[in-house]
């Protein structure tokens, strides 16, 4: 009973933050083609359209048109930023250089993720960031900013997204220097907008400016959320998906190259390279998957996909390490500790040493009563494949958070799956 067939992913769920985000700096229209439909990106456009700002549904798309960087003067503007960290960090860069008084919320899982990682470069830039024990909600005092030399402590996109998006407004260059290299999707997208970020190395440099948005833009498809599918074809005998137009910069594509280790075939056909990489994948499983080391410096390429490749380690022979996969603690649940309870609850060895997380394979599976994914996306997707894998049915609690990021999820599962 493998998984088997060809699909196409929704739109990928960053640089469709990005693309309604970056519209409230940028001049022009576009018709996005493909933009993701998922919650965390309707936060975005919330956040958008309560700046002002008007995205209209025109023929194959949405069409947005652009702020240039000026909307009205608000004394005091609140702004829900619901289950979306990447809404709130990306949002704070960009209201750092406004004028106004902002409030950033979101719910309570949001409410518990660190937001001081983002507050301090823009403090140093020369806004006013109040967020009371380092957590939501954000207050802005957006104004006047300088040019910063930054090297955030953590790997995060997020991160230097929000300090590149603020270095637009600027009196003079802002330069970030990453500890590892993340997804490139800011950068990429302030060049393709004819703005300019020059990457040296580790080091990236945004000149200030302002930002023009092409009059098309086609969406590449989720990796993140075609790693549950491609994934689970490598798992199982007889497996063999193929996702079409995904995204394929290597940033996020880490997943593909451990699947490859443990022993599954991946094929790659790029079809476009413009702004980034984009293509076909077909995973085919290959015998059985065995363990592999996942070091450090990969894990910021497939930070989102460690719970359905643990899945996926669960099964294969033999010891699968996860190095420094700290950051997991701070995604929308304690994603490290979840991964661990429900790998654990389907009777597979898991256990977390220090920063590291360690699945000792094969499992036979024993399904319990019922499995719970905290209200955490990646985790029901992760814990819907392992029913699956298992043949078996239980209830997945909070599943209905799925559509954070993926929500025709269920309907892919259904079509992909052979019984
Ligand atoms: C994202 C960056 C990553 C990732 C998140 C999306 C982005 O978070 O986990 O799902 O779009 O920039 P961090 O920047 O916090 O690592």
């Amino acid at each position: 009973m493998p998984f088997v067939g060809t699909f196409a992913p929704p739109g990928d769920k960053s640089v469709s933050h990005r693309l309604v985000l970056m519209s409230l700096l940028a001049e022009g229209e576009m018709l996005i083609k493909g933009l993701s439909d998922c919650e965390d990106v309707a936060s975005s456009l919330g956040a958008f359209r309560a700046l002002g700002g008007k995205a209209w549904l025109e023929g194959e798309g949405l069409k947005i048109k652009g702020l240039g960087g000026r909307w009205p003067h608000f004394e005091s503007l609140e702004i829900d930023c619901r289950n979306s960290g990447t809404t709130m960090r990306l949002l704070a860069g960009i209201l750092a250089g406004a004028p106004g008084h902002y409030v950033l919320d979101g719910d309570d899982q949001l409410r518990r993720r660190p937001m001081e990682r983002v507050a301090k470069p823009l403090r140093l830039m020369g806004a006013r960031v109040d967020c009371p024990g380092g957590r939501p909600p954000m207050a802005i005092d957006g104004g006047s900013l300088n040019g910063v030399e930054y090297s955030p402590a953590d790997a995060s996109a997020q991160v230097k997204g929000a300090i590149l998006l603020a270095g637009l407004s600027a009196a003079g260059p802002t330069s970030v220097t990453e500890i590892l290299p993340t997804r490139a999707h800011t950068e990429n997208l302030i060049n393709h907008f004819h703005g300019l970020v020059v990457v040296e190395g580790s080091r990236l440099t945004v000149s200030p400016g302002t930002l023009r948005l092409p009059a098309v833009f086609e969406t590449p498809g989720d990796p993140s959320s075609a790693a549950y599918f491609l994934t689970a074809a490598a798992m199982l005998p007889g497996g063999r998906v193929t996702a079409k137009n995904v995204l394929l910069a290597p940033a996020r594509t880490g997943f593909l190259k451990v699947l490859d280790r443990m022993g599954a075939s991946v094929v790659t056909t790029m079809t476009s390279d413009s702004p980034e990489p984009v293509g076909d994948v077909t995973v085919t499983y290959a015998g059985p998957l065995k363990g592999t080391e996942v070091a450090a410096d990969e894990i910021p390429s497939l930070i989102d996909e460690v719970p359905i490749l643990a899945l996926a380690s669960a099964l294969a022979q033999g010891l699968t390490v996860y190095r420094k996969v700290n950051e997991l603690r701070v995604k929308e649940t304690d994603r490290l500790m979840s991964v661990r309870h429900q790998l654990g609850a389907l009777g597979a060895r898991a256990w977390i040493e220090g920063d590291d997380l360690f699945v000792q394979g094969p499992t036979a599976f024993i399904i319990p009563d019922q499995l719970d994914s905290g209200r955490d996306h990646r985790l029901a997707m992760t814990l819907a494949i392992a029913l699956l894998a298992a043949q078996a049915k239980a209830p997945i609690l909070g599943a209905e958070s799925i559509a954070v990021s993926y929500p025709n999820f269920e309907e892919r599962l259904n079509l992909l799956w052979r019984d």
